[in-house]
Parts: structure tokens; sequence; C-alpha cells
């Protein structure tokens, strides 16, 4: 039985080959639900075009909800004969409403703009259930947030000792760049939301069907400027995968610091049992294993993105049937992050954090020695010298073994006579913490409103 949507010029059928090739059913099924209602958008608007009468177009929608019952349940898939997601439902389509009137379903429309319309469609719903995700996410991060709120930590550069900061300042360090890649997703929605129907295979229809009849159809505010455009441009896939990407990317880092955390050395947290694995020889082992997978799957999602932009790259206008290669990374981006976010976000929401090997480390590696120098600013001593007295404290105290707070009274007096008693003020990580209470600092009461500035993004978004 030939189900080809190309059959009239051609002599025989293809080779099996190039029909092995071509086939894109094992990945584009994902697409039927979308298909059909396309379908019956497409129903709907040639006839307000005069092209089908009621009774017609009532035995169409008909055969369509018949069709999309036996899709959903599994009774009508689609076989090796069938060149694509859209081949299959029109040849199940006409099964169900004999070649007469399902011959009519094509009319004034192309495979090119059912398929750039289908994968925005299908890209819109994805891009909600991540961004719903991600929340989660972020909601999980701030309630660690919360229930760590005055845990201190040594704050990092270089992976190096730097400055006490608050786990819950650091932690939600993590969750704003999630806010944003949120928020990227509801811009993206903005140029996605065009339906391309209507353009036909690149010039347009001539047949007098209503493209932003359709659009609204379909859950469109609008269909697109440009037929030729509307076929051809994939940047939207593009862009959907550079969000991806970033959320994997995201993830990435923080696992990384999960990893590190959880290792022996560092012993900042302790991952729950459910959210972690064991080794097959070592009996011991307790592995980050989310976190591992999150930091390889952001290659992945990297490489998604690399291959879709290359594809694209040097293709002319309109249509080109390198465009099918859009679908497989970006519905393997998609799976990935569904995959991905829910395992990361128990694993986050259950991470057990050890405060007092937190707090202990915090003020080590003479990450007090900046509010040393500050602390000469605020006594108008000119940052140049306060920058110079402070190391020469960091020096004394290395030359000695000891940690800046041991320094004696006379021993500061000795570096200088502006360091006075009174700096010991700041010599505490609780001092230090308090100290940094400009808006996003990690001051105590800045941090419990940053909290709480992330808690309203969420219930925002
Ligand atoms: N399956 C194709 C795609 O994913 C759509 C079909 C267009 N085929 C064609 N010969 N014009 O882009």
């Amino acid at each position: 039985q030939v189900t080809r949507l190309w059959g009239g010029r051609f002599a025989g059928g293809p080779s099996e080959a190039l029909a092995r090739l071509s086939l894109s059913t094992h990945f584009d099924w994902r697409l039927a639900r979308h298909d059909i209602a396309g379908s019956r958008a497409h129903a709907r608007v040639l006839h307000s075009a005069g092209l089908l009468d009621s009774e017609e177009l009532d035995r169409m929608l008909a055969g369509l909800d018949r069709l999309e019952a036996d899709v959903a349940s599994g009774a009508f898939t689609p076989v090796l004969e069938d060149e694509d997601v859209h081949t299959a439902l029109e040849r199940g389509f006409i099964e169900r409403v004999g070649p007469e009137l399902g011959g009519r379903l094509r009319a004034g429309r192309s495979r090119n703009d059912q398929i750039a319309t289908l994968v925005r469609m299908y890209l819109r719903e994805q891009a909600r259930a991540i961004a719903d995700e991600v929340l989660d996410l972020v909601a999980a991060l701030a309630e660690q947030a919360h229930a760590n709120i005055d845990v201190a930590m040594p704050g990092r550069t270089h992976l190096q000792h730097a400055q006490p900061v608050l786990l819950a300042h650091h932690l939600m360090a993590h969750a704003w760049p999630l806010v944003r890649d949120v928020e990227r997703l509801r811009d993206w929605d903005r140029r996605a939301d065009a339906s391309a129907y209507g353009s036909g295979a690149l010039a347009g229809s001539s047949l007098g069907l209503d493209p932003g009849a359709v659009a609204a159809d379909l859950g469109f505010s609008t269909s697109v400027e440009n037929s030729i455009d509307g076929t051809a441009a994939r940047d939207v896939v593009a862009e959907f995968g550079f969000v991806a990407a970033m959320i994997g990317v995201d993830l990435s880092r923080f696992a990384e610091e999960i990893i590190l955390w959880s290792t022996k050395e560092f012993s900042f947290v302790t991952l729950d049992d459910a959210f972690a694995t064991g080794s097959s020889i070592m009996p011991q082992k307790k592995n980050p294993d989310i976190a591992e997978l999150a930091r390889g799957k952001s290659g992945r999602l990297v490489g998604d993105l690399a291959g879709l932009l290359t594809t694209l790259k040097g293709l002319p206008l309109a249509y080109n049937r390198d465009l099918q290669e859009d679908k497989e990374p970006v519905f393997d981006a998609v799976d990935t992050l569904r995959l991905l976010l829910p395992a990361f976000t128990g694993m986050v929401a259950t991470l057990a954090f050890n405060r007092e090997r937190m707090a202990e480390l915090a003020p080590q590696g003479f990450s007090l020695a900046t509010d040393i120098a500050e602390w000469l600013v605020r006594r108008r001593v000119p940052f140049r010298e306060a920058h110079e007295l402070a190391g020469a404290c960091v020096r004394a105290c290395e030359e000695r073994g000891i940690d800046l707070p041991e320094l004696a009274d006379a021993d500061f007096a000795a570096i200088s006579p502006h360091l006075t008693p009174e700096v010991r003020e700041v010599l505490t990580v609780a001092g230090s913490l308090d100290s940094r209470a400009g808006k996003g600092g990690t001051a105590p009461a800045r941090v419990r409103e940053q909290l709480e500035r992330l808690r309203a993004a969420v219930e925002e978004h």
C-alpha cells in the first residue's frame, strides 16, 4: 500500500535505502497530537473559505477525533512506509473517512508549514513544563536557604578562601540564574508565539485560507509575517536549545560544588540515601551520581545546541530537508532536562549541610583580612595603605602559624598605630557578615530580604 504524499510524477517507489534514510516517524511521532490539532484547525479554515461544506467539515472533524483516540490508545501507529508523522496521519485519516473526503484535507498546506508550526506548539508546551520544574528547584533552594539561614561558610574565589558568606547567600547565588532561565523561557515564548500555517511550501496559499484563524485555533497570538521565513527559519528552535543548554550549565556549576562538598576533605554536605548511589565493589562508597549526571548531561545539551546551529549554518532559503535534523537534538534537550530536573531537585531538597564544619572553616585562610582593611578605611586610612597593613597582619600570622584573631593588641600596634584593639570587632565571622550590609551583600538582614524576594519571584512566575 502506497502512503507517499508525492507519488504522481514518479515511475516507481523509493529505494529501500532512501526510505530508511528518509524515515522520521521514530522521532517525530511525538508530534502526532499537535499534527491532528493542526488538521482540525486547517479543516475549519477550508470550510470558512468555502472549500468544504458543513457536512464535510463535521465528517472530517469526527474522523480526526477517531484518529486521535486511536493514536492515544496505540491502535494506530506508523508503519515503515510512512515517511513521517504527517504522512502516517494522512493515511490514518483516509482509512477512517475514505479517500474522497480524506484527500481534501491537504489542500493549501504543506508539510513545510505544518512542521514549522507543530514544533513551535510542542516546544511551547515543553517550555512551560520545564519552567515549572526549574521553579521547583528554585523553591527547593529557597527552602534550604531558609532552613540554614544563619550558617556561615567560607566564600571562595579561585576556589581559595576569600571572605566568609552565609550558606543561604551562596545557595541563592545558584537560584537567581535559574530564575533568569525561567524568564528566558517566558521571553522565548513571545517569539515562538506565531503560527507558520498558511505559508504553504514557501510562498503562501492561493486558496483564501485565513492564517490568523488557524493561529488562534492552535493557541498562537498571531501568524508569521513572511511565508518563506515561516517555513525556513529555525532560530526559535535554536534559541530554545540555548536556554536548555544554559539551564544545563547552571545545574552543572552547582553540581560541581555538590560533588566537591560531599568529599571527605570538604565534608560540607551529606547526600540523602535516596539521592545517592553505591559502588559495586567498595562497600563504603556513597556517590553523588545525580550531580555527576547533571554535569555530564550539560555537555550533551551544549552538543544539542551546537548540532542545531551547525545544521542551520549555510542553509539557503527556503525549506531544505536538512531542517528535519532540528528535531532529534531539540527533543533530546527536552527529554534530558525533564529527566534531570526532578532528580536534581530531589537531591537539593534533601541535602544535609554540616553546619559546624562550614562555620569552622569560614574564618580560616585569613578570610577576615579584607575586614581589617575596610575597618581601617572607615577610620579614614587610604585603602592602598589599609591593604598593605592588613597584608602585614597576614604575614605576621603566617610567620608564627597563627590566625588573625590570635594576634595580640601589641602585635597590631607594632604593625600600625591605626590598628587599635577595636579592630577585633571585625575579626569575627559574625562581625564580618554583619558589615556587608549593602543591597546584595551577605549581611544576615540583607540575606533575609533577598530570600523574601526570591520567594516572591517563584510565586510571580
Ligand atoms: N519531516 C520534515 C521535517 O521534519 C517535514 C517534511 C517536509 N518534507 C519535504 N519533502 N518538504 O522538516
